[in-house]
């Protein structure tokens, strides 16, 4: 089974220049209950924007070149593998739009900003049959820069 966790802006955006347009300490430990001990799903891109291989979960890496440092599958490997176990999707453009089809269950972080010439984007939920199970509004934090809601979806 597959699942998507993913932070967006009010207009979907998710990047900018290879990296996280904003900074949200809450929404990063948000990220770390929701992924912690499981197997975690990123492309190349993604797992070059992070210093190193995130603790505690099996990171995998999805690219079309080999790579020394990482496990790396292809589709057909990482599909074959959430037949028995839920695999986290975390991103990022490239490997969410690859996985939408797959998916039955999002956290989606509405972050409540507008980034100024973001270049990557979370795939919309609108027609794919996704139901909102769960939200929750958070203040910014002093280690946050906007305020944020978290949010559950399921199909
Ligand atoms: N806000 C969030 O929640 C969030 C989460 C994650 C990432 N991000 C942001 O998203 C941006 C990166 O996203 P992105 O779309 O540019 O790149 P990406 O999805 O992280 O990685 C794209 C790479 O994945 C590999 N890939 C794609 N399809 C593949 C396939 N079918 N088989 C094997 N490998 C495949 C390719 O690697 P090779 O080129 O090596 O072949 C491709 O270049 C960054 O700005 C990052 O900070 C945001």
């Amino acid at each position: 089974m597959f699942t998507m966790i993913f932070a967006c802006d009010t207009k979907g955006a998710i990047g900018k220049d290879g990296d996280l347009p904003w900074r949200q300490s809450s929404d990063l430990q948000h990220f770390k209950r929701v992924t912690m001990s499981k197997t975690i799903v990123m492309g190349r891109k993604t797992w070059d924007s992070l210093p190193k291989a995130l603790p505690g979960r099996r990171n995998i890496v999805m690219s079309r070149s080999s790579h020394d440092d990482i496990e790396v599958l292809d589709f057909d490997a990482v599909l074959a593998l959430g037949e028995d176990e839920e695999i986290m999707i975390i991103g990022g453009g490239e490997i969410y739009a690859l996985f939408m089809e797959h998916t039955k269950e999002i956290h989606r972080t509405i972050v409540h900003t507008e980034v100024e010439g973001a270049d990557t984007f979370a795939p919309s939920l609108d027609g794919e049959g996704f139901h909102l199970i769960g939200e929750r509004h958070v203040q910014a934090g002093p280690r946050d820069e906007h305020n944020m809601t978290f949010q559950h979806w399921i199909r």
